[in-house]
């Protein structure tokens, strides 16, 4: 029997069960409410409801919360996840772009989604939205293998890169539109990879469908000296972005740590979301993420792995760095896990009804949770700072449960 067997009472269905124990229940507003003593349950695979018991049964030392949605990593780079140094550009030509190059062969692309679908799970993850490699073949083995919950699109590049990897635009998008997924992320891998036209045909695919769309900003201070280069004719790298059409509240970009004032009010004008990611930040000596500016600005954001520059597929991981590289006065542990779970979760679930209330427990919610060893503390903030204060180094390893769509998966 597995760990999270034991933790967890399976009903007469597969994806039915119930646990007990100590619960956090983040909200999209976030808020994070604790109750010290309740049931779970879940049927068909969704939430029934979460109640208050008077005692909690054996084992009551487990700590359950709604497991994490990961809005920005890219699947192709988990084996080599943490593993280099250097600054974006040399990093990206030196390291990413020739070990993406290995995934244009189908049983290396099956194989690293297999690896990196496992290693999320394992860590506490169970959705998100992902970069793949630039090849629509790779892309659409992930979307045979990866379960209901997560959306994926390959990088898009059409210059300034390997050979091996470049494609235009529109011909990525068409072989896309012959694939019939249901939602595919447009995923346009940074400006410089992309022609002005080629990010006009991801802009134009955008609004004429239901999909997201993903991409990379002002991450480094060398990536925008290239891009005023390359795109003189647009007012900041924001307005590279804003030209395409590409901006909007189905759009999320990466990293937006170098930013004027006027770039940051165009964002939040256009409901664009931000996908701040300390762990990537901190390891490519990209700069941090001028939190109180985007406060101050009122962008919608959430905080995300960006695995492989970020070195862990852990969100614990992420919110440990959020608290450690931010001025305390700015953080809390609270609105950093509903960023890593219900808030991350309602951007997700406007591309399908069926992750409606994903990152959250609330009824009807995918069944999609987690167990850790209970921290002491008697509120939401003190129980989440003792368990970040005592995560091990190597945090993909900290739950003792991951439950998905109502099955307790084999850690
Ligand atoms: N900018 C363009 N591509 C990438 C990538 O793969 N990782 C990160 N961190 N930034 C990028
Ligand atoms: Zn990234």
């Amino acid at each position: 029997m597995t760990n999270a067997q034991r933790l967890v009472q399976l009903g007469a269905t597969k994806a039915s069960g119930q646990v007990c124990g100590s619960v956090l229940l983040p909200t999209p507003d976030g808020r994070v409410d604790f109750v010290p003593h309740a049931q779970i349950s879940w049927s068909d695979a969704r939430i029934v409801h979460v109640q208050p018991i008077d005692r909690v049964p054996d084992p009551a030392s487990a700590l359950w919360l709604p497991a994490f949605v990961d809005l920005h990593a890219h699947w192709p780079q988990t084996a080599v996840r943490g593993q280099f140094s250097g600054q974006l550009l040399p990093w990206l030509r030196q390291s990413i772009w020739p070990a993406e190059a290995k995934f244009a062969d189908e049983q290396v692309a099956r194989a690293g989604v297999a690896a990196f679908l496992h290693t999320a799970q394992r860590a506490g993850t169970c959705s998100g939205l992902v970069f793949g490699p630039p090849f629509a073949g790779a892309s659409q083995i992930f979307a045979q293998i990866a379960p209901h919950g997560w959306i994926e699109g390959p990088a898009i590049m059409e210059v300034n890169g390997p050979v091996a990897l470049l494609q235009s635009a529109p011909m990525m998008l068409t072989e896309l539109q012959t694939q019939n997924r249901d939602t595919v992320a447009i995923s346009p891998r940074f400006a410089p990879s992309l022609s002005a036209e080629g990010l006009a045909a991801c802009g134009l695919a955008a609004a004429a469908t239901h999909w997201p769309v993903q991409s990379h900003l002002a991450e480094n201070i060398d990536e925008l000296r290239w891009v005023a280069e390359l795109f003189a004719e647009a007012e900041d790298y924001t307005d590279v972005y804003d030209r395409a059409g590409l901006l909007g509240p189905r759009t999320i970009l990466a990293h937006a740590i170098h930013l004027s004032d006027r770039e940051l009010q165009r964002l939040a004008a256009t409901g664009t979301w931000v996908a701040h990611c300390p762990t990537s930040n901190e390891a490519l000596g990209s700069g941090r993420m001028p939190l109180e500016r985007l406060r101050q600005f009122g962008l919608r954001w959430v905080l995300a792995t960006d695995v492989g520059a970020g070195p862990q597929l852990s969100q614990f991981d992420v919110m440990r760095a959020f608290l450690r590289l931010h001025p305390p006065e700015l953080t809390t542990a609270v609105d950093a896990l509903c960023r890593t779970t219900a808030i991350a979760g309602a951007f997700l679930a406007q591309f399908d009804q069926g992750l409606q209330g994903l990152g959250t427990l609330a009824a009807g919610a995918p069944a999609h949770l987690i167990a850790v060893p209970r921290p002491t503390g008697n509120d939401a903030e003190a129980i989440l700072r003792s368990l970040f204060s005592s995560l091990p180094d190597n945090a993909e390893q900290v739950p003792l449960a991951v439950v998905a769509w109502g099955q307790p998966l084999d850690c």
